[in-house]
This record gives structure tokens, sequence and C-alpha cells, in this order.
């Protein structure tokens, strides 16, 4: 082979091409050796061909493709032949052809894998998916495997798209810094010490928040980003401590505006890369509506069933269960979560098939959530109630309830009573657990929802003070502005949720752009006027200037491909992802840094005995 550089790719090769001579570079997937006749799978990321060594071929190429293993990086030459008709594989684009090896060149060999590149099934047809942190400390040997070659291709594609519709939207793609002053969203920063300025810190942006809206006060009114973000909070399968947003900011707009050129945006992605057309325009709920019925603000509205109130059931009957939990009153800062309730699921047609067993994996559900119990009743086919709380209410309370809950024979009821946030967490994810067990979620449907008028503020759990339940920088309701002194918690805010299959995929508001009302905000979140400029100066003194009124978005990069993909966790769609424990195992990092660095920097680790009194020390103050 004079040249080994490759004139086709693994994918190319079809009938039309038989005759010709071409060279193709990959990997061995897997080879075959029929005694006189040697077949050798060769892989890239574009497809498969078969290559075959046959008798033309001179007798050191028979050699080297004998002694060809697994992953062998090669090149080879050879004639397009086509295959007889028995042979040809409709599975493959390349089926209809072989590559007869005329010359094999081993670019580099390769050691025994650790996991099998190539789909392992067991006996019964179930595949076999190796071990995460196997897979995670090879992570380039995974990414060769043909799943996570296509989650990456598609999310090369959806970042593509998106530049390409934007773009064409007129937007400009401006990059902003990663080293900054704090930016609040809700998680710690993840901080850079300065060398030059030693004790001080840069923080890495949770979003490019302050930056985006400050690029509107310059006169550019639409921006994007593809922008890396960071957040030191507990990673989970649907969040990484750096992870992508879809970054968008607009002038002169209102919150439709935002709305339907999202809905554009995600219309464009997913025909473009999936041939899936969306709905040109989304559902929309607000949060109130959300939580009352499904006891979220990331409602699964692939199926219906929702929540029924219940609170009646307390005035009946001696069920003490129900009387407590009704019995908790709403606290003042509590907003739409406090005080308590009961709430009901009617699951219909399910009182035979779901068996006590059952209800109580159910009931176990529940309880992850903190519910002490999960009441239920089936609905016998007369109406006749079976149930451990039945005792409880007579049998003209009964029919009344069941009138009441629209129940039907048949129907299986399930029951939560607690304080509103235990119940609509507990029987909200009951509710999830229903729908898988039932099967109601199509894997092909992308069921896309606006969750809108959400609260300017919620309670810290922590804390108990409010917090901006999306940012500080989120312009209340017009009509709200004046509750801002007397009843904060009753604001309602100008912001939006994006919401696909159950997943909050972004979020965005329409921004304060008047300073005092700026001020007035941080004054509501309990920051003193000189905390407030200490911190955010920079932003209100630019709102000095003849600032735009303005509003956007950021979309979780990471999020939207894999619910795109229907896969399990960000790590299936992250290239080099960190694990549970913020660690990359691959390159096992963070790791230690040595002394001499740590002094340039001005800094010191402090022995974990030391950070211990520490933390007692500041405890006993
Ligand atoms: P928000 O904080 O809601 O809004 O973030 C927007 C979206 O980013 C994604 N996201 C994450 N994805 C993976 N891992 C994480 N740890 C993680 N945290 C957030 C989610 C989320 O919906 N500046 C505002 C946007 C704006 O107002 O324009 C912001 O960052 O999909
Ligand atoms: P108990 O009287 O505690 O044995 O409870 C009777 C039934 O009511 C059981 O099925 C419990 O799971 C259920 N239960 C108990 N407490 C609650 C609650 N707070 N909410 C809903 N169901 C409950």
């Amino acid at each position: 082979m004079e040249s080994t550089k490759r004139t086709v790719t693994c994918g190319d090769l079809r009938k039309s091409d038989v005759g010709k001579t071409v060279i193709l570079n990959g990997w061995v997937s897997r080879t075959r050796d029929l005694g006189g006749l040697i077949f050798i799978r060769l892989r890239d990321r574009y497809g498969i061909t078969q290559v075959m060594v046959g008798d033309n071929a001179s007798d050191e190429v028979k050699k080297i493709a004998a002694g060809l293993k697994s992953e062998y990086c090669i090149a080879v030459e050879g004639v397009v032949n086509a295959r007889s008709e028995k042979d040809i594989n409709s599975d493959m684009p390349t089926g209809e052809i072989e590559v007869e090896a005329k010359d094999i060149k081993i670019f580099t060999v390769s050691q025994e894998l650790p996991f099998s590149i190539e789909e392992v099934r067991q006996k019964d047809g179930t595949l076999v998916i190796p071990n995460e942190d196997l897979r995670l400390k090879y992570r380039y040997l995974d990414l060769r495997r043909d799943p996570m070659q296509q989650n990456i291709i598609l999310r090369s594609q959806v970042t593509f798209a998106t530049r390409e519709y934007l773009t064409e939207k007129g937007f400009l793609e401006i990059e902003t810094p990663t080293f900054i002053k704090s930016t609040p969203e809700g998680a710690r920063d993840y901080l850079v010490p300065s060398r030059v300025h030693p004790g001080k810190f840069y923080s890495l942006p949770q979003s490019p928040q302050l930056y985006k809206q400050l690029l509107m006060v310059s006169g550019f009114d639409k921006y994007f980003q593809i922008a890396r973000c960071y957040r030191d909070e507990d990673a989970r399968g649907d969040r990484q401590p750096e992870f992508t947003q879809i970054d968008m900011e607009m002038s002169f707009v209102e919150r439709d505006d935002v709305l339907n050129l999202t809905e554009g945006l995600m219309g464009h992605i997913f025909k473009e890369t999936m041939n899936v057309t969306l709905p040109e325009h989304f559902q929309r709920i607000a949060y109130d509506d959300a939580i009352e019925l499904y006891g979220t603000d990331k409602p699964e509205l692939r199926f219906d069933m929702k929540m029924q109130d219940a609170a009646f059931m307390a005035d009946l009957g001696t069920f003490q269960a129900f009387k407590d939990a009704v019995a908790v009153l709403p606290d003042e800062k509590g907003g739409s979560l406090s005080g308590g309730s009961v709430k009901s699921l009617v699951v219909p047609g399910m009182a035979e098939s779901y068996s006590r067993k059952k209800i109580e994996e159910l009931e176990a559900v529940a309880k992850i959530y903190k519910a002490k119990g999960l009441a239920w009743m089936r609905i016998g086919e007369n109406r006749e109630v079976t149930s451990p709380i039945a005792k409880f209410f007579s049998e003209e309370e009964m029919t009344a309830i069941l009138d009441r809950m629209n129940a039907e024979a048949g129907d299986l009821l399930l029951f939560v009573a607690d304080k509103n946030s235990v119940v609509f967490d507990a029987l909200g994810q009951v509710r999830l657990e229903v729908a898988r067990r039932l099967d109601l979620l199509n894997n092909n449907e992308y069921k896309m929802l606006w969750v809108t008028e959400f609260p300017m503020f919620e309670k810290d759990d922590e804390t108990g003070e409010l917090k901006a339940m999306h940012h500080p920088f989120t312009h209340p309701k017009e009509e709200d502005i004046p509750l801002l002194d007397t009843e904060p918690e009753k604001v309602k805010a100008d912001a939006y949720d994006i919401v696909l299959n159950g997943v909050e995929l972004g979020g965005g508001s329409i921004r304060i752009h008047e300073r005092e009302l700026q001020a007035k905000m941080f004054k509501a979140l309990g920051l003193s006027d000189e905390e407030a400029h200490e911190k955010f100066g920079f932003l209100t003194d630019a709102f000095r200037f003849g600032a735009p009124p303005h509003g956007g978005m950021g979309i979780g990069l990471d999020r939207l491909v894999m619910q795109m993909l229907g896969a399990a966790t960000l790590r299936d769609v992250v290239a080099y992802p960190k694990v549970q424990n913020m660690t990359e195992l691959m390159t096992s990092c963070p790791s230690g840094v040595d002394t001499v660095q740590l002094e340039e920097l001005g800094l010191a680790v402090l022995p974990s005995r030391l950070k211990n009194e520490l933390a007692m020390l500041k405890d006993a103050i």
C-alpha cells in the first residue's frame, strides 16, 4: 500500500461502488476464520464494512489477517465486490458489498479489552451493559461503543441545529467570561484562587446570567451562547457539577416572544436531528395548578391521572391521620406548599389486578418521600369497598366518598394525608411509579410543557428566609409589585420553565431593568443596600444608562439530549462526566497539588483535625 490514507469511510460503500479500489481505515470489530477465508468486520464512526481475505490475497496479507484481534487499528486496501444474494445483510447500510483485501497495514495493536466494544447479548436476548465504573475508567473505549457514539453524535447535531436556528433568527453568539464575580443561581460556587491577588477568588459561572443582561444594556438585542456552567451541588442522575446551557437573551420582548422563539428552536432541533415534529405551541400550565394536580412543578403529562382533593374526608368518619393532616395550618411565609391536606389518585381499572403486595411496594415509594402511609380503597364490581381504612367510615359516608371522587367499579384509590409538601412529593412520585408499572409512558412521545406564574419567592428549607425561586433578577408580575413591600410571599414572577416528559429542561424570565425595582427586590431578599451594592453594584449601575426591557431563557443542553434519547442519566450524553461523588474516574480528578503551587496561591490545606475543631468552635460561637 503506497498510502494508507482512507479514500472512503466504513459507512460509505454501496452496490454502485462495486469494482472500485478503496482504502479503509478503522478498528477490527471482529474476525471470523473459515479456513481459507478470513472475514473482518471493520468499524469506524460511520459504520461497519465487511472485509474478506480470500484466495487472491498474498501469503503475507493472509498471515497479517490471521493475526488480527479485536480493536487493532488498521488500514485495508481492496476491491469492492458485490455479495451473493444469500450473503446480503439488509440490517447494514453496507450489507450489499464486501471489500476483498489486497493489502493490510496494522497501525497499532490492541491489548485485551476490559469490556467488549461490540454489543453483547445474553441467551435470552437481553443486552449486557458493562459495569459503569469500568466504562468510565476506560471512557475512551466506552465512547467507541455504538450507543455512546450515537449519543455524542446527536449532541453535536443538537448544538449545530441550535446555532443554525438562532443565527438565522438574527441572534449573535457571544462568549462571556468563565472567571467571574459570583452569579447566584442557588448552588455553591466553584472558586478559582488568584495568584496575583492572594486571598481573592474568581468564581466559575453558575450561568452567564448577569453578563447576558449587560449585553442587552450594550444593545446586542439578540444573544445566545452554548455556555458551560458550574454548580457545586450534590450530583444526581440529572445533575452534573459542570454542564452546558443553551443560553439566550432578547431585548424589547414580552414573555410570549421568548416562549414562541423557544418553541421554534425546539421544533427545529427535533425536526432536524430526529425527524420528530413537535406541536407549534406547547401546553401551558400555571405553577399552582401543576402542584395541585400533579404534585410537582415539572409534571409528566404523557399520561393524565390527576391528583384529586380528598380533604373533605377529614370531616367524615374517624380516621385520625386524615384529620391530623388537614389540621396543619399554612404558615405565613410558606407559600402554596404550606398547610396540610389529603390527596388521592384514582387509578382506573386497577382494583382487581393490583395485589396487596404491589400496593405495599407503592407505599414504600410514598414512604421514601416521607409519607406516613399510603391508604387505599379497592372498588369491587358492585362498588363494594375493600380497604384498611374502611372501618373508619360508615356505609353512607363511603358512598358519598366514592361519588365525590368519581370512583367507578374496578378503580383503585390511593391516598396520602400529611403536610402539603409531603403529600405533593409522595403522591406525585406514586403517580409516576404507577405509570411506569402500568406502562403508560410512550418512549416515542415528547410532551413539552410550559409552567408559568411561578411564585417570586420560596422559603429556604434551612434558614426559613425568603429566597428567589428563579433568581433575584426576575421581574415580578406588574400587578404584584405593590405586594413586594407588604406580602412578598404572594408575589408572582414573570418566569417560566420548560418541561419535557417530567424533566425540567430550562427556565427563564422577563428581567428587572429598572434600578429602583431591583433595589426593592434585593431588600425583599434581606440584602442591605451595602451588600447589594457590593455584590451587584455593576448591574444596578448599568441600569442608570438606559437599560432596555429584556428577557430570556437557559435550556440545559445535557438534559435536552438525555430526554431526546430517553437516557437514564446525564452521564450517557456527556463525553467525560463526573460520578456521584464528583470525581472523574478516567483521570482521577480532583487530585492533590504540590505545596509549591499552593504557596504561590497563598493557600494552605487545613488538616481535617483542625477543620473539625474550627467547625466546633464556630458552632460554639
Ligand atoms: P436555571 O438555574 O433554571 O436557569 O438553569 C437552566 C437549566 O440548566 C439545567 N441545569 C443543569 N443541568 C445539568 N446539571 C446541573 N447541575 C444543572 N443545573 C441546571 C437545567 C435547568 O433547567 N440563568 C438562568 C436562566 C435564565 O433565567 O435565563 C438559569 O441558569 O436544565
Ligand atoms: P394505620 O391505622 O396506621 O394502620 O393505617 C391504616 C392505613 O392507612 C394503612 O394502609 C396506612 O398505610 C395508611 N396511612 C397511615 N397514615 C397515613 C397517612 N398519613 N396518609 C395516607 N395513608 C396513611
